[in-house]
């Protein structure tokens, strides 16, 4: 389950996924690639539940159309959730086509100040940052509109900046038992290099459990050590 808003203003933020055994989280090329098998599903489901909205990057949007919604069928009990779906678009450059577009749930758009993209009346716009979408004023923003349980759902982008700006509070992955391999498929942090210890993300272990035929492991960050990045 999502747990409890931070001590900060910026909304509790669990970031979830599926990868194969070797960390990546499509195909090459990007192509969506189905991990979860179905008791992960549900388990998305309740935690989508739990959640006022889910976050992805413009990529996702762009590659695999998701509707980010609540699948009411592979949930025990109805719920009368009304999720928000929420996107990091710096210029504003997902098709009028998407299916995040639809109007059938709450939507916000996140872009820079001065992109220029003009969306439909039922889209909530916010701005954060010029250049690239800022996540830290982005997310202060999207407390402002009432969300405090922010589930992100990748891709490997958003996870990355996310990670190195140490906004994540939980981390769960589902590991499906598949190895995809090459050279292009994505993996499950892109970003910056990391080129020693000094960069790599900490985390701690919460919990390893077997699900499916793979295992799904939960994380929290470590802590920041008094002046410097997060001990490793
Ligand atoms: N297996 C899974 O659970 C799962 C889940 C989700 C996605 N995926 C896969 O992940 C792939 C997409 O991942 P991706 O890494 O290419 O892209 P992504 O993280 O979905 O989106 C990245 C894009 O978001 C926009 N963005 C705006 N502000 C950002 C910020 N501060 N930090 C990072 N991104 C920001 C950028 O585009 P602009 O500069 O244009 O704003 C950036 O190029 C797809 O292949 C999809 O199938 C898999």
């Amino acid at each position: 389950m999502i747990g409890t808003p931070p001590a900060t203003d910026r909304p509790f933020v669990h970031a979830n996924c599926a990868i194969s055994l070797d960390g990546r989280l499509a195909y090459a090329g990007g192509r969506r690639a189905r991990l979860s098998g179905p008791a992960d599903l549900a388990r998305v489901q309740r935690l989508r539940a739990a959640s006022d909205a889910i976050l992805v990057g413009a990529n996702t949007v762009v590659q695999d159309d998701p509707s980010l919604r609540i699948h009411a069928e592979l949930l025990e009990k109805p719920v009368d959730t009304r999720l928000t779906r929420v996107v990091f678009d710096s210029t504003g450059r997902i098709p009028e086509s998407a299916r995040f577009l639809d109007g059938s749930l709450p939507t916000i758009v996140v872009m820079t100040e001065g992109a220029g993209r003009q969306f439909p009346a039922h889209v909530t716009v916010v701005r954060a940052g010029t250049g690239r979408v800022d996540p830290v004023v982005a997310l202060d923003a999207l407390a402002g509109q009432g969300i405090h349980k922010l589930l992100v759902e990748g891709g490997g982008q958003l996870f990355a900046s996310l990670f190195r700006l140490r906004l994540v509070d939980r981390l769960t992955v589902y590991i499906a038992p598949v190895l995809i391999g090459g050279s292009t498929a994505p993996t499950m942090i892109a970003g910056v290099e990391s080129d020693g210890p000094d960069q790599i993300v900490g985390l701690q272990r919460e919990s390893v459990e077997p699900l499916d035929d793979g295992i799904l492991l939960t994380f929290r960050p470590r802590p920041i050590a008094p002046g410097g990045a997060a001990p490793l």
